[in-house]
């Protein structure tokens, strides 16, 4: 089924130069980009984004880490794109990320895990909402898309 998930390159990967790499795999798997943008997140926006873990010990580090520096982010649209993309993400903790995975092959600790992937069709479609206006978002379709869904 098609979906939507709104990748965030976090700002330590924009840091390390490793954006373009971080787009590529997406790309190269086949996902749609739909909408894409360099942008610092505010406050506000990743109080919002993150509110699930609001409760959380580590709510506070999560916040300050994710405005402290630029970041891109990317809407994606394909065939189980939430699935497909935290599978190229990778586990949680980059220690224990598969190799071949971002997270597995770039990071080494859950507070610098380089990427955001959204974990469920719901929230993919409200997380893309949260980042990007209507008319920020491009419905296109590519002249390979046949060779990529069936
Ligand atoms: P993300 O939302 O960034 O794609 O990551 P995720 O689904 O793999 O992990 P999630 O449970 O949603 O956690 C969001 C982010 O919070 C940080 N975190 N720190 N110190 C900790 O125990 C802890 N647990 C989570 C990570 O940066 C994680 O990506
Ligand atoms: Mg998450």
């Amino acid at each position: 089924m098609a979906e939507r998930t709104l990748i965030i390159v976090k700002p330590d990967a924009v840091q390390r130069g490793l954006t373009g790499e971080i787009i590529k795999r997406f790309e190269q798997r086949g996902l749609r980009i739909i909408g894409m943008k360099f942008m610092q997140i505010n406050n506000e926006l990743a109080e919002k984004h993150y509110d699930v873990h609001r409760d959380r010990p580590f709510f506070t580090d999560l916040v300050n880490y994710i405005v402290s520096a630029p970041v891109v982010v990317i809407a994606l649209e394909g065939t189980d794109a939430i699935k497909a993309a935290r599978n190229t993400i990778g586990a949680t903790k980059p220690s224990e990320s598969a190799a071949g995975t971002i997270r597995g092959d770039y990071g080494l600790e859950i507070g610098r895990n380089l990427v955001h992937g959204s974990d469920s069709v719901e929230n993919g479609e409200i997380e893309v909402a949260n980042f990007f206006m209507d008319d920020e978002l491009v419905a296109w379709e590519r002249n390979v898309d046949p060779w990529i869904f069936e």
